[in-house]
């Protein structure tokens, strides 16, 4: 059972009625045998699926033959099944990274434009058959977005900034590790789910990555993952050529700067010839950036560009840009504004190998935020969204949150830009505004603990996470299911079981931490764990509700407020603008108004809170019951692990409704009419 832990969605475990496949085939042929390439490692993964879920052990060739007499599974990129079988109907329709499954013919067939296409399309047929699902059809599935990265936020000493699985899997001790084994297997796992890259350090990044060494240990990384189909790329500490190489200046218009990182780069793809790119974190909570020079930051953006361009590399520049002190006694004043304020007179002016990595609201990761104004507002400039599986603000994996909910949410968000449909998902993936690359980055923290995420449970999100990359359109609930039965197995009552304490658990997680858009009222000074209404405000690092003894929430008007709702396009902005058309759930994001406003639902502000407060904490109790509902239907080490996580939720969930009614009780002097906050 620890094993199920470990091997996640890719236990393939044997399924019930494997009988019912009459269609098993009786060899692999992989046609590739070069042990690095995705495709040899498709053969590999065909024969180990095989065998778990369906008993049988077929042998792996690497050699197609024109005729086979018996039926094969083959799998192989575009061209070389054409050298060897002729034409398919489909190939034309294969775009980069894409599949074409065909379980109806003669043979099975996996045929990818690309090798790790062809990996994709192999874990694609092993998922089906671990899911018993043996239908026969044909189908070509092409990725919606070129980018479908995650980022780790490892230290060199082996810590995870906001990680919560214990420490890290690729560095130790200020180097990257040396044994790879973990590595090796995360990059099987994001394969399964279509990721194509993977940025191994910290945003918060340190100059001595790019020593001998540790460039040295990249190059194993690198190694270790390139089997899946896996790019590597690194975070860099934009202070580097002063910090480490010993130049006066990190000045992005200097040449010597310039020349050191072009040599950098160099001496990298040296040990990682196929990089993917660059993670840069500039001028943003007291990191360096080319505002230090008074550069614009598609200066400092740039550079990294140019020295990346004739390696292929892709920099991938963080919009998450603003000022850690600004002055709350100041109405107007916003961090939410930032994204905007700080690129929108640069789009257009970044290097076409640079992608601008937004965050997927204005502020940080919240329980319910509007999508950041950036998306629409950058239309020469590729973009990509940033998500986080790791649950800073949601309860660290102690909590269960399955988020594809909220992400499809601002996925399907629709900008109107120029009043015209501008889905989210569709800027990101470079089509509403037509640029060539785009995507998304999703912040895992992955550590050692061997169920990855330190909970069972929330690797939910991580599978969810690369199915959305792959195709926004794709239903949570779908992919949910899909990932209990690939996880849990078949038995009805635990899929319905997981399904419902998985839909219901955003919801209730926001009717207990912070609802109407206030934010999740956490502790933002140290843990992000835990309530703590009073440390959002009078501090500057902007994430204020405004609570005072008779009103609460931002003013985002244009106004009466900080103006934030006019970066949105005029369709947009004029629904945030006005308080009758801003839909309740962001009210507090928008809106400063007394306890007393009446809300759509008839409530007013403060029994909404005493209500969702209570019925968010009711709900976290549900789902412990719901769980131990399950004893007897899973393995004991995962139900016992899983139970321990609820039983606390359910009581931490008792924490933060009593906290945060009592807080706001005591602020605004009115009493719940129900009778449970007040009086003590
Ligand atoms: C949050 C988070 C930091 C992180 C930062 C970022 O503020 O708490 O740990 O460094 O985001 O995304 O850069």
């Amino acid at each position: 059972a620890a094993e199920d832990g470990h091997r996640a969605w890719l236990r393939y475990a044997p399924v019930p009625d494997a009988s019912r496949y009459r269609y098993l085939p009786s060899s692999i042929i992989a046609l590739n045998s070069t042990k690095s390439s995705p495709v040899y490692t498709a053969g590999q993964e065909l024969q180990q699926g095989i065998k778990g879920i369906l008993g049988k052990q077929l042998l792996v060739n690497t050699n197609g033959t024109r005729k086979t007499d018996t039926l094969a599974i083959i799998v192989g990129t575009a061209d070389t099944y054409t050298k060897i079988y002729g034409d398919f109907d489909e190939a034309g329709d294969l775009e980069e990274d894409g599949f074409y499954l065909s379980t109806e013919g003669r043979n099975v067939l996996i045929i990818g434009s690309n090798e790790r296409g062809a990996l994709y399309g192999a874990f694609e047929y092993l998922s089906r058959l671990g899911q018993a699902n043996f239908e026969e059809d044909s189908y070509v599935d092409n990725p919606h977005a070129p980018i479908r990265w995650v980022n780790q936020w490892d230290n060199l000493d082996g810590s995870i900034e906001r990680g919560y699985a214990g420490p890290s899997i690729f560095f130790r001790n200020g180097f990257v590790a040396d044994n790879v084994t973990r590595v090796a297997e995360y990059a099987r796992l994001l394969a399964s789910i279509r990721i194509n890259g993977v940025i191994v350090n910290n945003v918060n990044a340190n100059s001595s990555l790019l020593s001998t060494r540790n460039i040295e240990g990249l190059g194993r990384l690198a190694d270790a993952m390139r089997p899946y189909g896996i790019q590597l790329g690194i975070s860099l500490l934009f202070s580097s050529p002063r910090d480490l190489g010993g130049l006066p200046t990190f000045d992005p218009l200097e040449p010597t700067v310039d020349a050191w990182w072009a040599n950098i780069t160099e001496k990298l793809y040296a040990h990682v010839p196929d990089m993917v790119g660059y993670l840069v974190k500039a001028n943003s909570e007291g990191q360096p950036g080319p505002l230090t020079y008074n550069r614009t930051l598609a200066d400092g953006a740039n550079m990294f560009a140019r020295a990346l361009e004739s390696h292929g590399g892709v920099v991938m520049f963080r919009a998450f840009v603003y000022d850690n002190h600004i002055n709350p006694a100041n109405w107007t004043a916003d961090r939410a504004n930032a994204a905007v304020d700080f690129f929108k007179d640069l789009d257009g002016k970044f290097d076409e190998n640079v992608v601008v990595q937004i965050k997927y609201g204005p502020i940080d990761f919240q329980v319910r935020e509007p999508a950041s104004p950036l998306f629409s507002t950058l239309r020469n400039t590729s973009t990509a969204i940033e998500l986080q599986v790791t649950q800073e603000y949601l309860g660290h994996q102690d909590h269960l949150v399955y988020l594809a909910p909220l992400w499809k949410e601002i996925l399907d968000f629709d900008m109107k830009a120029d009043n015209r449909p501008s889905k989210v998902k569709d800027i990101i993936s470079g089509g509403r505004f037509r640029r060539p690359l785009g995507g998304s980055a999703g912040v895992v923290n992955v550590g050692t603990n061997t169920t990855w995420l330190g909970s069972h449970l929330a690797m939910s999100n991580l599978y969810a996470y690369g199915k959305l990359t792959w195709d926004p359109s794709l239903s949570s609930e779908g992919i949910l299911q899909d990932w209990i039965r690939l996880t849990f197995g078949f038995d009805k009552t635990v899929l319905d079981t997981i399904t419902s304490m998985s839909l219901a658990s955003w919801p209730a997680y926001e009717n207990y931490t912070g609802n109407l858009g206030v934010q999740t009222l956490t502790d933002i000074l140290y843990t992000h764990f835990g309530p703590n209404p009073a440390s959002q405000d009078n501090n500057g690092w902007g994430q204020w509700t405004r609570a005072d003894h008779t009103s609460i929430g931002m003013d985002r008007t244009v106004k009466n407020g900080t103006r934030n709702a006019g970066q949105y396009s005029p369709a947009i902005a004029q629904q945030f603008e006005n308080i009758e058309t801003t839909p309740d759930n962001l009210l507090l994001w928008f809106h400063h108004v007394s306890y007393t406003h009446i809300l759509k639902s008839g409530k007013t502000v403060i029994q909404h809170f005493y209500d969702a407060h209570y019925a968010g904490a009711s709900a976290a109790q549900s789902l412990l019951t719901q769980w131990s509902s399950l004893r007897g239907k899973i393995d004991t080490e995962r139900f016992e692990d899983v139970l321990f996580k609820q039983t606390y939720q359910a009581g931490h969930a008792l924490v933060w409704r009593d906290s945060i009614t009592q807080f706001y009780c005591n602020l605004s002097g009115i009493p719940d009419e129900a009778g449970r906050v007040g009086n003590h």
